[in-house]
């Protein structure tokens, strides 16, 4: 073969194997949430130290026996993609057992910030299922999303309504991401809410967030506005109470609104809404207040290559499952400015997304 030719077919397996790494990539998540509902974080974290295979296929509740070969491969792939480690049982001999990493500790169901929760909920099929429709949706004119497509026409937050038990597994995904951006919120992004006397959670869940907010920031007398369904018979506390309500409608008075995780939700049409009414409560009695928004900044110079996948990653999942969009900065001001407000400052402090500070 020549040298061109030798190029040539290089280049084409090379070709060959990104694609195979794509179209074959489900199995990482796949075999992540088979672990994880087996209970292997959780088993080996019980162990206490490096886990020998017998020991795991021992430990794991209903597992077949015969079935340790096909264990040991789906632990083989999960070592080589980083979840588990293989270490050294004791040093007199040259077995080998499995511990956890860093990421896998956050897979056990009692860890603080366990993402045990969003393993099970993300891989669905009522959240996988409306891929398979992106390519009809492309070619329709009629349908809002892929998902209304896979669910006769119901959107996503009507689908949560109807089916308490997802709507309950989706508020606990939610509620597992707070302590993480508690935790930074409380100690390194003091100044966004020193000084403040209200606020109100927008779309705030079951109020884990706010929870964190008045016990951090005891003046400050926070408010949670969800849903009906989300809030009903909630108990606030001395500086914390639940409102039942649509922030398309009203959102009460304060001195600042809070939106995490709300706006990638969201149409430009639709946050634009959502902001005015933003805007009108942080806007009374000749004060003007502040939003305060979580969400991420697609910042394609500034981060890399894999925080920029993992941000597509969740732009492609809004405009599957709910029309709204991950926004880079340019596309956030243009936001901004259209619901009326005057000026915005960005801080990077919480690892993927960022905390938009935005004034009327
Ligand atoms: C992605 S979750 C974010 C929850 C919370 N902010 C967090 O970050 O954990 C979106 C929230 O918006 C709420 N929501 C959806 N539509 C709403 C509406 N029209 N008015 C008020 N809340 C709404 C949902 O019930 C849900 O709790």
């Amino acid at each position: 073969m020549d040298r061109v030719n030798e190029e040539q077919s290089s280049e084409k397996l090379e070709a060959q194997a990104h694609i195979w790494n794509h179209v074959l990539s489900y199995t990482n998540s796949m075999s992540l949430k088979c672990a994880t509902e087996l209970g292997i974080p959780d088993a080996i974290h019980q162990h206490g130290g490096p886990m020998s295979l017998t020991e795991l296929v021992d430990a794991l509740p209903g597992v077949d026996k015969t079935k340790a070969d096909c264990v040991y491969r789906l632990m083989r792939i999960l070592v080589h993609s980083g979840f588990f480690v293989l270490e050294k049982i004791d040093s007199s001999n040259y077995e080998e057992g499995y511990s956890l990493t860093s990421t896998s500790r956050l897979l056990v169901g009692d860890h603080p910030f366990s993402m045990k929760p969003l393993v099970i909920c993300g891989l669905n099929p009522i959240l996988t299922e409306p891929w398979r429709q992106l390519g009809r949706w492309l070619q329709n004119t009629e349908d809002h999303t892929p998902f209304h497509i896979a669910n006769n026409g119901m959107s996503f937050w009507e689908y949560k309504e109807r089916n308490p038990r997802f709507s309950h597994l989706l508020d606990q995904v939610m509620a597992s991401d707070t302590p993480l951006v508690a935790g930074v919120i409380t100690r390194d992004c003091r100044q966004v809410f020193e000084g403040l006397d209200s606020l109100v959670d927008v779309g705030g869940g079951t109020g884990t967030l706010a929870k964190v907010i008045a016990e951090g920031f005891p003046q400050i007398h926070c408010t949670v506005l969800d849903l009906a369904p989300v809030v009903a018979g909630l108990e606030g506390t001395r500086n914390l109470k639940y409102v039942e309500g649509d922030m398309f409608e009203f959102i009460p008075p304060s001195d600042a609104v809070l939106c995490k995780w709300i706006l990638h939700d969201w149409s430009d049409e639709k946050c634009v809404q959502i902001l005015k009414k933003c805007k009108e409560a942080v806007t009374r009695d000749e004060k003007k207040g502040k939003v305060i928004i979580i969400d991420m900044v697609i910042d394609d110079q500034k981060c890399d290559h894999k925080s920029v996948e993992t941000k597509l990653f969740f732009d492609m999942l809004m405009m599957t499952i709910v029309g709204g969009r991950e926004r880079n900065e340019k596309e956030w001001a243009k936001l901004f400015s259209d619901a009326g407000f005057s000026d915005y400052r960005i801080s990077s402090l919480l690892g993927l997304r960022s905390i938009i500070e935005v004034y009327p």
